[in-house]
């Protein structure tokens, strides 16, 4: 099995690929230009990249091995997914391994900001030694309003309730409640209630300039906003003319409406003139920690899914969870449009060979098909070839050992 390893995935990445089957992995420093990333596609069975590395059709085509995509981050936008799934190519990512990163930079930041920090920190450094405790916060016993109680969201619950925060949260969906958290029943409700907010949501047509000046104006005088999330859901505009009012008590913002694309583009925004602003570069969730659970999360599912079949966590593709191949057994893959039919028909091809199936899952999303049979002793080349040519198969792998690798007819 061949992996290509783009812009410089974490190191840790090589151990959880090859912790799992016999894997050559070439590594390519930066995201190469796009001829010589296809000739380095042509016999790459397994691909991870981080955000830089435009994966589409015509690079699909470039690669006709292919088996998975490996994104080392968290979003998967640089992915054309339904050409990947058309392809039978499931693409994977690490969704949840810089949560702990943002969530403890979020709590951190309501401290800085109901201290005051970033007003007493610009002062000092021009010489000015401000030392009053006027509006100065501890922030035990302050309600905290998490707007988004999902991953994120849900941790920094934990975390600010070990602080002593009485925590409020306002999510479109039921959700666990941790501890004492209290649920509101809207957005309004949770901005008239806490002293200190947090945006936890996704980009999404609902959430959009989810905070506008109305908005901003429903939450208390002295109350601070953190935006670690995205950077089109405050109106950043209202917002420094709210603050530049004295509406507001500070405002961390680590995501921007206009964000440099690299380190040559100058940085602007309205609250760069705010006294008591934390303002980050889009950092959230960059720590060496989150990198490296990256590293390691991306490429064991990439390795999962070459080694055992799971496409578990994919975000393009049906899910199925086959679990490790018992001894005796050899496993049949086989990726497929998802029509009337198509199971009879591979049950046939199976049946024809005398082959004995010992279990079977199969899951469907859309145009898409994925079902994993494991198979009592051998599977010979015939039958694999045989469910290749079936009408309706996209892809179909043989599976020998997990620490065998895979043999592809
Ligand atoms: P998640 O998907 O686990 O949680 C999002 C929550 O928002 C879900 O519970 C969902 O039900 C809720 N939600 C969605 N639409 C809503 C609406 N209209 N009203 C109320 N609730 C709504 O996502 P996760 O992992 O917690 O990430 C949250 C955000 O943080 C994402 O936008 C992500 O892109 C961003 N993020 C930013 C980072 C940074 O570097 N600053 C790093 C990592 C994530």
């Amino acid at each position: 099995m061949k992996a290509l390893l783009l812009e410089n995935v974490h190191p840790d990445a090589d151990a959880s690929v090859t912790g799992h089957g016999r894997v050559e992995i070439q590594r390519l420093s930066a995201s190469p230009d796009r001829a010589e990333l296809e000739a380095a596609l042509a016999d790459t069975e397994l691909l991870g990249i981080r955000s830089r590395t435009q994966v589409d059709e015509a690079l699909l085509s470039a690669a006709p091995k292919l088996l998975a995509v490996g994104c080392f981050c968290i979003g998967t936008n640089q992915v054309d997914l339904e050409a990947a799934a058309r392809r039978a190519v499931p693409v994977f990512n690490a969704p949840f391994a810089n949560t702990r990163s943002v969530a403890e930079l979020t709590l951190a930041s309501v401290v800085m900001l109901m201290r005051g920090i970033p007003e007493k920190m610009h002062a000092i450094r021009n010489g000015e030694w401000l030392k009053s405790a006027v509006g100065s916060r501890e922030v035990r016993g302050k309600n905290l309003g998490i707007v988004g109680y999902g991953n994120i969201g849900s941790q920094l619950s934990v975390l600010a309730s070990g602080l002593g925060m009485h925590v409020h949260f306002y999510d479109k969906d039921p959700k666990l409640v941790h501890g004492n958290a209290r649920v509101m029943n809207s957005l309004d409700e949770l901005l008239e209630t806490c002293d200190a907010v947090t945006l936890h949501v996704p980009s999404t047509a609902q959430t959009r300039w989810m905070l506008g000046e109305r908005e901003l104006m429903l939450m208390k005088k002295d109350a601070v906003l953190v935006n670690h999330a995205r950077g089109d859901l405050v109106d950043v505009d209202a917002l420094a003319r709210l603050m530049g009012e004295g509406h507001l008590a500070g405002a961390a913002i680590d995501v921007f409406p206009q964000e440099p694309k690299g380190k040559g583009e100058v940085f602007s925004s309205p609250l760069l003139n705010q006294k008591n602003v934390l303002l980050t570069p889009h950092i959230g969730g960059s720590t060496l920690e989150a990198q490296a659970a990256i590293g390691r999360d991306a490429a064991i599912k990439l390795a999962r899914y070459a080694f055992e079949g799971s496409t578990n966590h994919a975000v393009n593709f049906p899910q199925v969870e086959p679990g490790p191949l018992l001894v005796g057994r050899t496993r049949l893959t086989c990726s497929h449009r998802n029509e009337p039919g198509f199971l009879s028909r591979l049950n046939e091809a199976v049946s024809a060979a005398g082959a004995n199936v010992a279990s079977q899952s199969l899951q469907t999303v859309g145009e898409l098909g994925y079902v994993v049979a494991d198979i009592e002793g051998e599977i010979n080349g015939e039958l694999l070839s045989a469910v290749k040519r079936l009408d309706g198969t996209l892809d179909s792998r043989v599976l020998v050992d997990c620490n065998e690798g895979i043999e592809t007819a």
